[in-house]
């Protein structure tokens, strides 16, 4: 393992919707840590690749595509930037039609490969929250702390769906319940890093949970954790 010279590594995984981008910016912020979402990592991907009209089917063309790739995370004024080969994507790739692309182009090999050793990289130091699908099973699974964040399918639905007509998109709560159904089946059923709780997480169901409620349980974990961790050194 390399060595954690800047804290802990919290991972918080779960099926979409469930609310670990909130939960992950809120317990970074608190901890002064920094929050990586994979989730966006992913959807930048998708982003690219279908503007640059790669054929998804075409293996060598994808991996030929994710060598060149260069996805970068940043924080402006408080606000999340996601950067594509250098290109700000931050608004573009949070529509549903990105969503349901992403489920899939994530399910490829190459794309898998190369994020994953970006991840790796941007959170070997420690004093990160990474959020995803398999930070806990694959990405770093040496983290100190791992999560399951999940939910019911309908309370995940409604949480997206007011999202999303907050934003204007004409959606029906009805089209984004069968979304969510749609990726969670993708997600979980697919070959490489499928979503999954490893043995080692905590799981937290936030159907009926606050997300005040939600970080006031991780916290204490986790300064228990560091606090221990500290002892230790
Ligand atoms: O968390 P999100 O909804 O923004 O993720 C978008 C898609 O990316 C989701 O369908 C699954 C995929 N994903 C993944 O395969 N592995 C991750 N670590 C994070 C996201």
């Amino acid at each position: 393992m390399h060595r954690r010279t800047d804290g802990i590594v919290i991972a918080i995984d779960g099926p979409s919707g469930a609310g670990k981008s909130t939960i992950a910016r809120l317990l970074a912020d608190r901890l002064g840590y920094i929050q990586i979402d994979t989730g966006a990592m992913y959807r930048a991907a998708a982003l690219l690749l279908a503007v640059a009209g790669v054929d998804l089917d075409d293996l060598v063309a994808v991996e030929r595509f994710c060598a060149d790739l260069n996805i970068e995370l940043d924080v402006v004024s408080g606000r999340q930037v996601v950067r594509g080969n250098g290109v700000d994507v931050t608004d573009q790739i949070r529509t549903p039609e990105m969503s349901l692309l992403t489920s899939r182009t994530s399910t490829l090999k190459p794309v898998r490969d190369a994020l994953l050793k970006a991840q790796q990289l941007m959170g070997r130091r420690g004093g990160v929250v990474l959020e995803g699908r398999d930070i806990g099973t694959v990405v770093f699974p040496d983290a100190e702390i791992k999560f399951f964040l999940s939910a019911s399918v309908d309370e995940r639905a409604k949480r997206r769906f007011e999202e999303l007509t907050a934003k204007g998109e004409p959606v029906t709560l009805a089209d984004t319940i069968e979304d969510v159904i749609k990726r969670d089946r993708q997600d979980s059923e697919r070959d490489i890093a499928p979503l999954k709780q490893s043995d080692d997480a905590i799981l937290i169901d936030s159907s009926r949970l606050s997300v005040e409620d939600v970080l006031t349980v991780m916290m204490e974990v986790c300064q228990n954790k560091i606090k221990a961790m500290e002892s230790l050194s």
